[in-house]
C-alpha cells in the first residue's frame, strides 16, 4: 500500500496519545471509584477504559498497515480527580476534547486527499460523542437528584471482593 503522508502519521499517533492517555486515565479511575465502594460508576470506567485500548489498539494497526511508526512512548498528562463527581467532569472534558480533536484530524485528512484515515477518524468522533453524551446525563443527574443521592446509586452493597 502507498505510504501515508507524514502528516496523516503525525495525525494517527496524536491520536494514539489520546486514547492511551484516556485508557490509564479511566483505568486509574475505576478502581479508585471501586475503592471508594462505588463499584457500579468504577464497572464503567473500567469498561470505558478497555473500549479506548480498543480505539488505541485500531490506530496501532492502521499505522502498521501503511508501514508507518506507531508511538506508544508518550502520553499526555494524565489529572487524577480528587471525587467521584470531580472524575465525572475530568471525563466528559477529555471525551469533548477527543471530538474536537478527530474532527480536526478527519478534515486535515479530507484536504489532504486520504478519506479512508478521515473515515476513521470520523467513526471514532461519532463513538466520543456517545461516551461524552454519558458523562453529561451523569452530570445532569448530580444536579437533579444532588451528589449524595447519585453516589447511592453507585454502590453495590455484597459485592464480592475481588
Ligand atoms: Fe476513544
Ligand atoms: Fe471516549
Amino acid at each position: 500500500m502507498q505510504p501515508l503522508s507524514p502528516r496523516v502519521v503525525e495525525l494517527l499517533n496524536s491520536a494514539l496519545t489520546f486514547e492511551l492517555t484516556a485508557t490509564n486515565t479511566y483505568f486509574l479511575h475505576a478502581r479508585m471509584l471501586q475503592n471508594w465502594g462505588f463499584s457500579r460508576l468504577g464497572k464503567v470506567f473500567y469498561d470505558l477504559s478497555i473500549d479506548e485500548m480498543k480505539d488505541a489498539d485500531a490506530l496501532i494497526q492502521r499505522l502498521l498497515m501503511f508501514d508507518g511508526h506507531p508511538n506508544v512512548q508518550k502520553l499526555n498528562p494524565i489529572t487524577v480527580g480528587e471525587s467521584a463527581d470531580e472524575i465525572l467532569r475530568l471525563a466528559l472534558d477529555s471525551e469533548k476534547a477527543a471530538v474536537a480533536q478527530f474532527n480536526a484530524s478527519a478534515q486535515e485528512c479530507h484536504d489532504l486527499g486520504d478519506h479512508g484515515t478521515a473515515s476513521v477518524f470520523e467513526a471514532m468522533v461519532r463513538e466520543e460523542e456517545e461516551h461524552a453524551d454519558w458523562f453529561e446525563s451523569q452530570l445532569d443527574a448530580i444536579e437533579r437528584v444532588g451528589l449524595q443521592q447519585y453516589l447511592a446509586r453507585q454502590l453495590e452493597p455484597g459485592d464480592a471482593p475481588g
